[in-house]
């Protein structure tokens, strides 16, 4: 049976996931829209992966005793200035909720739930490889600055970066 402060950390943790997965999908309509075809498949497929994650929690959450709960969202933003402006913004948002899981599972480890610990260690390394991911895209945007040739090659990156990757469901 899962603690109350553990199980709402989770809670707020399902909420943020979803958020996330809106905040790619606003993005890669963008993208889709800007000439970015690339970046939009990439960015399709993160969404998807947020949406996994918050699948992971409801199920877990409700596994262990517990009722997942959903709540009301903001409207994530539609527009953006630049391919870079979008990374950055991912980037970003990665960084929070790398500090977002950490703090649950500092939680879980005050109300000595190992049991919670060990299955946010999955959130943990995958929040490792995301932000080393977007670091690598950020990287390549920022070296190419807004050459034409660059972008495009960029995109076609990230286009066969899609391709390559397992469905997340299959995670
Ligand atoms: Fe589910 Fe990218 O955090």
């Amino acid at each position: 049976m899962l603690k109350k402060n553990v199980e709402d950390a989770l809670n707020a943790q399902i909420l943020k996931e979803e958020h996330s997965s809106r905040i790619y999908l606003a993005m890669a309509i963008w993208c889709e829209a800007n000439g970015y075809p690339g970046a939009a498949a990439f960015l399709y497929r993160q969404s998807d992966e947020e949406r996994m994650h918050q699948l992971k929690l409801v199920h877990y959450v409700n596994d262990r005793g517990g009722k997942a709960v959903i709540g009301s969202l903001e409207t994530p933003e539609a527009s953006y200035n630049s391919l870079v402006d979008v990374f950055q913004k991912v980037m970003k948002h990665e960084q929070y909720i790398t500090e977002s899981i950490n703090d649950v599972y500092a939680i879980t480890l005050e109300e000595k739930d190992y049991t919670t610990g060990n299955f946010l260690q999955w959130y943990i390394n995958e929040q490792i490889e995301e932000e080393s991911t977007m670091s690598t895209i950020l990287d390549k945007l920022n070296l190419v600055g807004d050459q034409k040739g660059g972008m495009f090659h960029i995109d076609k990156e990230l286009e066969a970066m899609t391709a390559a990757a397992p469905s997340p469901a299959a995670e």
